[in-house]
């Protein structure tokens, strides 16, 4: 049995990953619930905010660190891959308001796209970086330190 902190990279992303099932989730009952535009757009503002900063954090700091401890550069490549497909689906759904009529659709396909890649990290690739040399704890405080700086960037430039 591994030894496991809160703050281990995988105990933060798998924790991210839980609150991004959390606002899509809120977002599929906004749109039960015939909520107007405004809170429908803020809501995938936030969505899109927070996964852009996953995202980055891992790309930065996980992936490359992945890549050398599992000497597996296919599984890195078509995870970054699967963030360049949400990347898409982010500007798409960024570049319409509320009130166009595939807001909400793209919202949906974004969250079945996300709901793969999380589903392959979490059964795939994280399990895997538990039997490396990584020092999962330090990685983990960067990939907080650095989720944390890209949200404030990315709120700084929405605002
Ligand atoms: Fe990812
Ligand atoms: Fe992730």
């Amino acid at each position: 049995m591994t030894h496991r902190n809160a703050t281990d990279a995988v105990s933060v992303l798998t924790a991210d990953h839980e609150s991004v099932r959390r606002l899509f989730s809120e977002f599929e009952e906004l749109v039960a619930a015939h909520a107007g535009d405004a809170a429908r757009r803020a809501l995938a503002e936030l969505i899109c905010n927070t996964l852009t900063a996953h995202a980055a954090a891992e790309e930065e700091l996980l992936y490359p660190a992945a890549r050398d401890a599992l000497e597996d550069d296919f599984r890195i490549d078509q995870a970054e891959g699967e963030h360049e497909d949400m990347r898409t689906l982010i500007r798409q759904v960024r570049s319409l308001g509320a009130a166009d009529g595939r807001h909400d659709a793209l919202v949906a396909m974004l969250a079945s796209v996300v709901a793969a890649h999380v589903r392959q990290e979490e059964s795939d690739l994280f399990p895997r970086l538990e039997f490396t040399s990584l020092d999962l704890d330090r990685l983990g405080e960067q990939l907080v330190r650095r989720r944390t700086e890209a949200l404030l960037l990315l709120a700084k430039a929405g605002g």
